[in-house]
């Protein structure tokens, strides 16, 4: 919370957050998480990736299927809101902003205070809920060329003297990797490049 140099969170934003991935070995991860990576991460992604074809099969993408297999792995993004005291603060307890995903996947629902720009461009609520959300990121819009549109989101202070929690799995492209979709051909990191001039 207030990292001057992040490089995709702003420094105003209200949260302390951490990443566990696929891409790097398990034992990088400091030993508290090593049950967890070998018991229940393999599950989790294996649920979360069945979910995310659901969707690329019924969408008209040629080639997003493919795509998804060959080049798409995943992190899940663990954040932690605090109490504040909201006169510290600005508006928001995290930006407006598209995320890096092709998609993301919040498994435990959502908390209080996500809302997002609906089709009509205003800010809508979220209502509390326990279900599955799953949302278009950036690399959907970048792929289609705009086509499909990432969804704006961001946090807002509806109770900022309760800590809230969020746990979002983003499909990603693997490091490393020489990707072509379409007529393109592009690195993962030409593409996160491009993510990261957005902020
Ligand atoms: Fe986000």
């Amino acid at each position: 919370m207030g990292q001057k140099d992040s490089s995709n969170q702003y420094e105003t934003d209200l949260l302390h957050s951490f990443v566990l991935s696929e891409f790097s070995a398990p034992k990088k991860f400091p030993n508290e998480f090593h049950p967890f990576l070998k018991n229940e991460w393999q599950l989790l992604i294996e649920q979360v990736r069945s979910i995310e074809l659901n969707i690329i099969k019924n969408l008209p993408i040629p080639g997003l299927e493919a795509f998804y297999h060959g080049a798409i792995g995943h992190m899940i993004s663990c954040n932690f809101y605090p109490k504040v005291d909201k006169s510290q603060s600005i508006n928001l307890r995290l930006s407006k902003h598209v995320d890096v995903s092709l998609f993301t996947v919040f498994v435990f629902g959502a908390s209080e205070g996500f809302a997002f720009q609906n089709l009509k461009n205003e800010t809508q609520v979220l209502a509390l809920t326990d279900n599955i959300i799953i949302f278009p990121g950036y690399l959907l819009e970048f792929l289609t060329n705009g086509k499909y549109k990432a969804l704006e989101h961001q946090v807002d202070f509806l109770n900022p003297h309760r800590e809230r929690y969020s746990f979002a799995f983003f499909s990603l492209p693997k490091p490393n990797l020489t990707l072509k979709f379409m007529d393109r051909t592009f690195t993962s990191e030409a593409y996160f490049k491009n993510y990261l001039s957005l902020f």
